[in-house]
């Protein structure tokens, strides 16, 4: 698949492209090397060419055992280890078990609405938590462990409990080497924004009947893509480089723009992978999501006339999935009859059309992605684009993107409020 890339002529031109060339290319060959694959996690950057296949049988293995004896599974983790199976399982999921997402928040009406969906459910649960000891997931996990063990008993509520962590490290692998939980690993050598394409979002996603071999077809298409220094004919380092000269012009805020609700949740999983990797030393575009034609009627009046911060990126889906027709009336009151050959999706393109110009008109810049369809080799596909993105944009910006220094302080600060 192509990922067409499209931007506001009016505003970048191709000769300041051009001059990130250079540039591009070291940071390619050193992303690449041998010493720097040993110095940063890296990991994500070959994963699609070099995954264990015999890891996704079993990850399809476990997935076709939970479906076949769930009504519901939560899904426990946050960031990392939440966003980017959430992504998916709102993009694609067809069929049952229901799934829930826990352990991403402190909300006490949050957590007991999910026991309360799944209480007269046959249910099984996953966790998820690279370092196997962040508070949300850890007690999320408490909750639902202890209600599967009252009600199943120990053995049987075992059998329907994943821990996805650390090979070694960390309390989730100590409870799951004592508990005999069966497990999966986060590579060490890939941080938890970059984990998508690992077990940490595929069990979850197979679970939900998404077909993880698709996806990871599309990331290897993807990864053969994008492995070309060469600017020009790269379209990854072509957003990364756009983003860097509309910085450079003041435009510290970015937004991604969806049409398809069903990618709010990848907004959410881009929004976290370039804000946590870029914010940082005090630089970084401010990521910010969007919906469109909804924010189109709130903040469509910002990007119109507000404060020229801002530039956004479009993801354009050019199938999406379901389409329909609007009917005609006899008489017709509202005048909508002369839309009588059009569908959702064909005003949907219109609207894009209409608010890009009026937002270029308006001074802020548009940069325009477009993916063939909603499918499990587009997201694999669209996965490794931002993450090489977000990589490059980080070295770019001259700040370590594999970092969270101030997430890290947040978990530290709060564990000592805690009194731990
Ligand atoms: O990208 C990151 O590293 C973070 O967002 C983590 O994924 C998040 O804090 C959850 O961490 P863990 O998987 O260790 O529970």
């Amino acid at each position: 698949m192509k990922i067409d890339l499209n931007f506001s002529k009016d505003i970048i031109k191709e000769e300041e492209l051009d001059s990130y060339e250079g540039d591009i290319f070291s940071i390619h060959n050193c992303l690449h090397s041998k010493d720097e694959y040993e110095r940063m996690p890296l990991g994500w950057i070959d994963l699609p060419e070099r995954y264990d296949g015999k890891e996704i049988e079993n990850i399809k293995k476990t997935a076709y055992r939970l479906r076949s004896n769930s009504q519901a599974f939560i899904s426990i983790g946050i960031g990392g280890s939440y966003l980017g199976s959430r992504a998916a399982v709102e993009m694609m999921q067809s069929d049952s078990p229901e799934i829930y997402f826990s352990g991403n928040n402190f909300s006490g009406t949050y957590i007991q609405q999910i026991v309360n969906k799944v209480k007269d459910k046959d249910f099984s649960i996953c966790v998820i938590s690279k370092s196997g000891t962040t508070l949300e997931t850890a007690i999320a996990f408490r909750v639902f462990r202890d209600m599967l063990e009252k009600r199943y008993g120990k053995a049987e509520a075992k059998d329907r409990i994943i821990a996805i962590t650390d090979k070694n490290k960390g309390a989730l692998r100590e409870i799951a080497n004592k508990e005999g939980y069966e497990t999966f690993e986060i590579p060490s050598n890939i941080g938890g924004r970059y984990s998508v394409l690992t077990p940490a979002a595929l069990l979850t996603m197979a679970v939900a009947g998404i077909n993880i071999e698709e996806v990871m077809k599309g990331a290897r298409d993807a990864y053969s893509s994008y492995n070309d220094p060469k600017l020009q004919s790269n379209n990854c380092y072509r957003y990364s480089v756009l983003r860097n000269i509309l910085y450079k012009k003041g435009k510290h805020i970015e937004t991604l723009i969806n049409y398809e609700p069903s990618m709010e949740y990848f907004g959410k999983w881009w929004q976290q992978l370039f804000g946590e990797s870029e914010g940082k030393e005090g630089k970084g575009i401010f990521p910010a999501v969007l919906q469109f034609s909804t924010d189109l009627h709130s903040m469509g009046q910002y990007l119109q006339e507000g404060s020229k911060n801002v530039f956004e990126t479009i993801i354009k889906v050019k199938n999406p999935p379901e389409d329909m027709n609007i009917p005609c009336f006899d008489d017709d009151i509202e005048r909508l009859n002369y839309l009588k050959d059009m569908t959702f999706n064909d005003i949907s393109n219109i609207a894009y059309k209409g608010a890009m110009k009026a937002h270029e008109e308006g001074g802020t810049p548009v940069i325009s992605l477009e993916i063939p369809a909603i499918e499990e080799q587009c997201f694999g596909h669209m996965v490794y684009f931002m993450e090489k993105a977000c990589a490059v944009s980080g070295y770019l910006l001259g700040v370590n993107p594999f970092d969270q220094p101030g997430v890290e302080l947040y978990k530290k600060n709060m564990h000592k409020l805690l009194d731990r």
